[in-house]
C-alpha cells in the first residue's frame, strides 16, 4: 500500500533545514506520496524547486482556508491538513494516512510499521510535554488506556505523530475532518471517524514499547525574532564578538 504523508509547512528561517532532513528521511522510503501543504496564500517557487530536487513522488498545493486564532492562539497546520484529506479523498482509493509535521525525527521503521493499517494504528512518540513520551497504554497485548503529559479531557489524548489511518476506511467516514481548536486537533479529528473506539486501535511497534518518532523542536534562530527583538539579538552577537 502507498502511504500518502501529509505535512503542513510554513515560511520561517528554519523551513528549508527542517524540509531537508525530513525529505532525507523520505528518500529511503518506498512507495510513498508527500503532499506538502504550504500555509500560505500561494506556493512558494522555493519550495517548488526544493520539491523536484528531492526525487520523491509528491504533490505540493498551499492551505485556503483562512486560519483564525482560537482562545488568542493559532493551531498549527490544521487548515493544510484538511487540504490533504480533501486531496486524498479526491484522488486516492486505498492506501494509508500519515499526519506528519516538518521537524519531527522519523525512524525508517515507522513507516513499515504503519503500512498495513487496517482502520487506524498507534504507537508511542518520543519528547511530548514533561512525562516524555505519548503513547497508548497495552497491558497482556491489549489497549487499556493512553499515557500522555495533557489528558484535557480528550477521548484521544495522542500526538499527530502516533497514528495513521487507513484510507479505504477513512473514506467511509465522508465528514472526518480536523477541527480549528488548540490542543484538540488530533482528539477532533480521531472522534470524527466515529464509530470507532480506543479500544479498535491497531498497536504498532511491538505493542507501543518502542519509540519511532519523536516530537522533536528546532530552536528557533534570532533571524526569526521580530525587528525590536532581532536588534537586541544582535547586539549580544557583537557584544560576543568584542
Ligand atoms: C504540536 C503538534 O504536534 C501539532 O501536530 C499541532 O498542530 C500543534 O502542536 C498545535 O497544537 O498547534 P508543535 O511542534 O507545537 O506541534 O507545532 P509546530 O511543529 O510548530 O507546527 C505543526 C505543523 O504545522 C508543522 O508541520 C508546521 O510546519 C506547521 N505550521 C506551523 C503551519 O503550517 N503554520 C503555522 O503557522 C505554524
Ligand atoms: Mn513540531
Amino acid at each position: 500500500p502507498v502511504i500518502y504523508i501529509v505535512t503542513p509547512t510554513y515560511r520561517r528561517p528554519e523551513q528549508l533545514a527542517e524540509l531537508t532532513r525530513m525529505s532525507q528521511t523520505l528518500m529511503h522510503v518506498q512507495n510513498i506520496y508527500w503532499l506538502l501543504i504550504e500555509d500560505a496564500k500561494e506556493k512558494s517557487q522555493m519550495i517548488s524547486n526544493f520539491l523536484n530536487r528531492t526525487g520523491i513522488r509528491f504533490i505540493h498545493l498551499h492551505s485556503d482556508s483562512t486560519q483564525g486564532k482560537y482562545k488568542g492562539a493559532k493551531p498549527r497546520g490544521v487548515g493544510s491538513r484538511n487540504k490533504g484529506l480533501k486531496w486524498i479523498r479526491e484522488n486516492a482509493n486505498d492506501g494509508v494516512l500519515y499526519f506528519a509535521d516538518d521537524d519531527n525525527t522519523y525512524d525508517l521503521q515507522l513507516f513499515k510499521e504503519m503500512r498495513y493499517t487496517k482502520k487506524v494504528s498507534m504507537w508511542p512518540v518520543g519528547l511530548v510535554t514533561q512525562t516524555g513520551v505519548s503513547s497508548p497504554i497495552v497491558k497482556n497485548g491489549k489497549f487499556v488506556g493512553f499515557y500522555d503529559g495533557w489528558i484535557g479531557g480528550r477521548k484521544f489524548p495522542v500526538d499527530m505523530a502516533g497514528f495513521a489511518i487507513n484510507i479505504k476506511f477513512l473514506k467511509t467516514r465522508p465528514n472526518a475532518a480536523m477541527a480549528y481548536k488548540l490542543g484538540y486537533e488530533e482528539d477532533s479529528f480521531l472522534k470524527s471517524l466515529a464509530p470507532f473506539e480506543p479500544q479498535n486501535i491497531e498497536l504498532k511497534a511491538d505493542n507501543c514499547t518502542k519509540i519511532l518518532v519523536w516530537h522533536t523542536q528546532t530552536k528557533k534562530n534570532p533571524s526569526s525574532l521580530p525587528l525590536d527583538k532581532k536588534k537586541y539579538a544582535d547586539t549580544n552577537l557583537i557584544e560576543l564578538k568584542q
